[in-house]
């Protein structure tokens, strides 16, 4: 698909226009749970909103034709999609995950499904060669973050498939912090991709939502059974949300790519940043294959504030910029991982995935680029020591 048809279809998607009301444009919001039922033992198409909505099917197929899979499947958080997305393996089975994993996604892990028996380790997923050697015959899957949260390291998704491919380990992409817009997994050899909708699908910091495709028909119909089973759906008016967000998908990436650019460029040569992490940089050490599989880096980029400055006044001096967990939407957002979104991670294992406790991770939006600059500006001058 070239970038042109991919624009187009992020506008049209699957749906062209509402036949019964003669053309409204814009996806009906089908708000029932339940529907009424024709000729007894014959089954509906829609019978009940758990196992399908008319507007969620939209979504579902809308993401598929993005993400080149076979099914989409739409949830109510990026959460409920993985923790059905877990429920594909069994006690005893084995997932590998990156170093710098999602913290919501570590503790799911940690927490919960180690109760169940299901083990994780933990592997270097940007070396690919060292990769061989971490699979054991209860590996399953691979669950990769490329680029990670908050360092936004790149993994090849290519040679990572590859290498699981070859133990017969099935690859799980977040493809959250690129969107489908950027980054596609599934045609570079993944076999699921799942999203964090709420940050860059929806785009507007206003729905929580999860989004998984597979590419294999027959684990895509197991899927489908454990989404009806479990129940943690995306409802009709969250979905509508998300395929109004796709519709400027391109749009947001571009302008936020080009912010997050200038603004790791400026923190370069910025005293009070001592490292920058952002891959759209030549110097990153990601740059090269996030060149080749992806096209952009993404409106995400962190940096290490430097000891010259106070961390507490540096977040309490931005006023355009908001302190908060998330990522993804049109207002840009500055996130401490070590207290926001990896607090839930051990403070060594922290240390040990090289989330330092001086990160800060920002999330560049669509605001002008001269007011972000000069909101870190003040930010850097009032924390100085
Ligand atoms: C990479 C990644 N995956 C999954 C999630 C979880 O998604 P949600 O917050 O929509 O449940 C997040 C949330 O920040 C995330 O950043």
């Amino acid at each position: 698909m070239t970038r042109d048809d991919f624009e187009t279809l992020l506008v049209h998607g699957v749906y062209g226009a509402d036949e019964r009301t003669a053309g409204a444009l814009t996806v009906p919001i089908y708000q029932t749970a339940t529907y009424r039922q024709g000729e007894i033992g014959i089954e509906p198409e829609f019978d009940y909103s758990r196992s399908a909505n008319p507007t969620r099917r939209v979504l579902e197929r809308h993401i598929a034709l993005l993400e080149e899979g076979d099914s989409g499947f739409a949830f109510s958080s990026g959460m409920a999609a993985i923790t059905a997305l877990l429920l594909l393996f069994g006690s005893g089975d084995e997932i590998l995950i990156p170093r710098d994993l999602y913290g919501g996604s570590y503790r799911l892990l940690e927490v919960h499904f180690r109760n169940f028996g299901l083990k994780w380790r933990i592997v270097d997923t940007t070396d690919a060669e060292g990769l061989e050697r971490e699979f054991s015959p209860d590996t399953k899957a691979i669950l990769l973050e490329t680029p990670t949260n908050p360092t936004l390291r790149v993994s090849d998704i290519a040679a990572v498939s590859r290498a699981a491919h070859r133990h017969g380990a099935l690859v799980i992409a977040d493809n959250t912090f690129l969107s489908p817009y950027l980054q596609r997994p599934l045609p570079l050899g993944a076999d699921i991709v799942v999203h964090s909708a709420t940050k860059y699908i929806g785009g507007h910091n206003d729905v929580l939502a999860g989004l998984v495709v597979v590419k294999d028909p027959e684990i895509a119909e197991r899927f489908l059974m454990i989404q009806k089973s479990t129940g943690g759906v995306l409802g009709p008016f969250d979905s509508y949300l998300l395929i109004r967000g796709l519709k400027t998908l391109a749009l947001r990436m571009d302008r936020e790519t080009e912010s997050a650019t200038a603004i790791a460029r400026w923190l370069l040569e910025h005293p009070g940043a001592d490292r920058v992490f952002y891959p759209g940089l030549e110097s990153d050490i990601g740059y090269a294959v996030n060149s080749l599989q992806a096209d952009g880096a993404g409106g995400l980029l962190s940096f290490e504030l430097s000891a010259a400055h106070s961390l507490p006044a540096f977040f309490a001096a931005l006023s355009v910029i908001t302190p908060a967990e998330s990522l993804g939407s049109v207002e840009s957002m500055a996130c401490h991982p070590a207290t926001m979104s990896h607090a839930s991670i051990p403070p060594e294992m922290r240390a040990e995935m090289g989330i330092s406790d001086r990160l800060i991770r920002l999330a560049i939006g669509i605001e002008g680029l001269s007011s972000l600059k000069d909101d870190l500006k003040r930010a850097f001058d009032a924390s100085k020591l």
